[in-house]
């Protein structure tokens, strides 16, 4: 691109930012006391996302789609750093929105760019010799798996694979019968990207700490889609993104470590905002420690527009309430699952029938037809779903948050019973 061109798709590009965000101020709404299943509240809150009404997006579990006020944040606060010339350091209001959202101190929560940077801090982190064992399961994303895999590579740790039970207490009995006296972590996922069963977190951290071992939890899909509080949880560490569920911008995450568990782990990557004081003049040169915070994993220059953005979206979050967001996701998810239920034997739900293991994410196979072939026809009626090879579990997953309407999700249902 020539500089002339260049000038002129600047040109273009910019009225269309800045006049495309006109929308609600969200802090004027009225969120209806029962807003469960008051559908005009959930098609204003649908106006707030340009999402095409072309698009049927049933993948949030990939990706989450953000409203204007997340894009626009992000682009007011560019505009201002990038007019005046602001470095963007670390930002408290974000870390104070992140921590007040799934209910840690502020203090507890490093900024990190994705899920996987998070389980990474944490495999490397933790200190583990040659022979010690980690309990994962069978339902690993690829973002969960290799942190621990490489570093039983490194160090000869052994990972120890369970399956997930068909309920909660089936879950645990299998976590339970896998502890050995060398058991020194769980790294499990909260919610699996594969068939989104809701693990029981609060009693797998409360075992874990009866038995001395540490629990890490893999939350790509905990925050935005329930009511998250970790001091509830009381996990050791929890490993999350704010681009999936929470709406937030995408290359935004947070890892939460326990204070109480701070100093165990070893700081492998380092830079501005870890440290508590350095001077390479000294002789020999000194540093004086880590930062006295979970900060300590943040490193280098960070992105202040994207904080803007995940306040932005925990806002939006918030004026609808958590809550409110977890009811009506679930609303959501059982409404397809009622549908696909009426559809007779060719449907095989696989994701948990049990309330308590059940979000917004499902995921089902049909005996008459590859999930591949599915995806083909789902993709010409413009639905965007997510199929799942990983772990040879060839399902079809299905992801619904609130910007989903009924309405396509009985295009959904409907397409399903075409195809069986
Ligand atoms: C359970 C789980 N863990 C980790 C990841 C990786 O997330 P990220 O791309 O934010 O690192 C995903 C992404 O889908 C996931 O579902």
């Amino acid at each position: 691109m020539n500089r002339q061109q260049f000038l002129k798709s600047a040109a273009l590009a910019l009225p269309a930012m800045t006049s495309g965000m006109t929308y609600a101020n969200l802090h004027g709404w009225q969120v209806p006391t029962n807003s469960l299943n008051d559908e005009s509240f959930w098609k204003l809150v649908r106006s707030q996302f340009p999402l095409s009404k072309e698009v049927n997006y049933l993948n949030n579990g990939t990706m989450g789609v953000s409203p204007y006020s997340v894009i626009d944040a992000v682009y007011q606060k560019a505009v201002t750093i990038n007019t005046k010339g602001i470095y963007g350091g670390g930002d408290h209001e974000a870390l104070d929105a992140i921590a007040r959202f799934v209910g840690a101190n502020a203090d507890e929560i490093a900024f990190t760019h994705n899920v996987t940077e998070g389980n990474n801090i944490i495999a490397q982190g933790l200190p583990l010799s040659k022979g010690d064992e980690i309990i994962m399961t069978s339902h690993e994303h690829v973002g969960g798996a290799l942190p621990w895999l490489n570093r039983a590579r490194h160090d000869g740790v052994i990972i120890k694979i369970i399956n997930l039970g068909g309920t909660a207490a089936e879950t645990i009995a299998n976590i339970e019968k896998a502890i050995t006296k060398k058991t020194k972590a769980f790294a499990l996922p909260h919610i699996p990207c594969t068939i989104g069963q809701v693990l029981p977190a609060k009693q797998i951290a409360a075992l874990a700490k009866s038995k001395n071992i540490f629990s890490f939890f893999d939350g790509a899909h905990g925050p935005g889609m329930l009511n998250l509080d970790l001091h509830d949880i009381d996990c050791d560490f929890y490993s999350s993104c704010c681009h999936k569920w929470m709406l937030g911008p995408k290359g935004t995450g947070f890892l939460y470590v326990k204070k109480s568990v701070l100093d165990v782990l070893k700081p492998v990557m380092v830079g501005a905002y870890s440290d508590s004081g350095w001077d390479m003049l000294s002789n020999p040169p000194t540093m004086n420690g880590y930062s006295p915070s979970a900060h300590r994993f943040c490193y280098g220059t960070q992105s202040a527009e994207l904080y803007e953005g995940i306040i932005a979206a925990i806002k939006f979050h918030e004026t609808i309430g958590k809550q409110g967001v977890e009811d009506r996701v679930k609303y959501l998810t059982s409404t397809l699952r009622d549908g696909l239920k009426t559809l007779g034997p060719n449907i095989e739900l696989v994701t948990p029938e049990e309330p308590i293991s059940r979000g917004a994410v499902t995921a089902f196979r049909l005996k008459n037809m590859t999930m591949q072939k599915f995806q083909e026809m789902a993709n010409k009626e413009n639905f965007t779903i997510r199929t799942v090879a990983e772990n040879n579990l060839n399902v079809i997953r299905i992801s619904t948050h609130i910007y989903n309407q009924p309405d396509e999700i009985n295009a959904f249902v409907d397409l399903v019973k075409r195809c069986i």
